[in-house]
């Protein structure tokens, strides 16, 4: 795959500082009148780069150029601890000169078939088509230590094959119910970015990276018209063989 990149960081710092620099960068060559379309994702490594983000922004970046998504969202309501929604807010919208009419959030507190069906006709009212498929300009995806991205669990790889934009799913131990892109949507993006930290996904990363037909979701995760990027610190990469390129 020549269209994949891995980039290790000494520190999650350098890291979400290469993202804000790209975010920059894109933001900036999005042309007057169109908007950048982001889909974020929750847990606490974006949470991190987020703040990280937000206590930087000395750019003064553009956001009002830039049209905010998510990737997935937990069924619940947008003030409960478990809202991605609620963790984005706090770490990085409330802090950014974002107009409200920019922000798309899930509602988790709906029906989830409900709130999976509005949320798609909302992606596909929002995101410019290319290829069939809604395609997003960045995608920022986390990586569970069980391989999932988006909330795409081990055992649900046929959300690859989805015909629908977003989909419900269920979290395998909590149970929890999510509402999440689907593969066709995450492949059809511009620039796929998985954000991975943390000793404790350097087996899966380098399983990931350098085994064929893991069969976990994470390695479903080819753009067929973009690009992959994997963003890394050393502890994530610690178990990756041939060095890949380092920050
Ligand atoms: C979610 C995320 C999920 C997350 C990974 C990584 O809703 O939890 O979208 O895909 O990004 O589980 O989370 P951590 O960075 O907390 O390990």
């Amino acid at each position: 795959m020549d269209n994949r990149e891995i980039v290790v960081f000494p520190t999650i710092a350098k890291l979400a500082e290469f993202v804000a620099g790209l975010l920059n960068t894109l933001i900036a060559e999005t042309a007057d009148g169109e908007y950048l379309t982001l889909a974020l994702s929750g847990g606490s490594t974006p949470k991190q780069i987020f703040r990280y983000i937000t206590s930087h922004d000395t750019i003064k970046t553009r956001w009002e150029k830039v049209r905010f998504f998510w990737v997935d969202e937990r069924c619940v309501p947008a003030e409960d601890d478990e809202s991605n929604y609620k963790m984005t807010r706090q770490n990085l919208l409330e802090n950014l000169a974002v107009p409200e009419g920019n922000i798309f959030r899930i509602h988790g507190e709906n029906d989830p078939e409900k709130e999976a069906v509005r949320y798609s006709s909302i992606i596909a009212g929002n995101v410019p088509v290319e290829n069939n498929w809604p395609r997003f300009d960045i995608l920022l995806l986390g990586l569970g230590e069980d391989g999932h991205t988006a909330s795409i669990f081990p055992g649900n790889t046929a959300l690859f094959q989805s015909s629908k934009i977003c989909e419900v799913a269920t979290h395998p131990k909590s149970g929890q119910q999510r509402i999440t892109l689907t593969g066709p949507v995450i492949n059809n993006a511009s620039h796929v970015i998985f954000m991975v930290t943390g000793p404790g996904k350097a087996s899966v990363v380098a399983k990931i990276l350098q085994d064929s037909n893991t069969g976990l979701p994470a390695s479903f995760v080819k753009p067929s018209h973009g690009n992959l990027t994997w963003l890394l610190d050393e502890d994530a990469a610690g178990k990756l063989k041939n060095g890949p390129l380092r920050q």
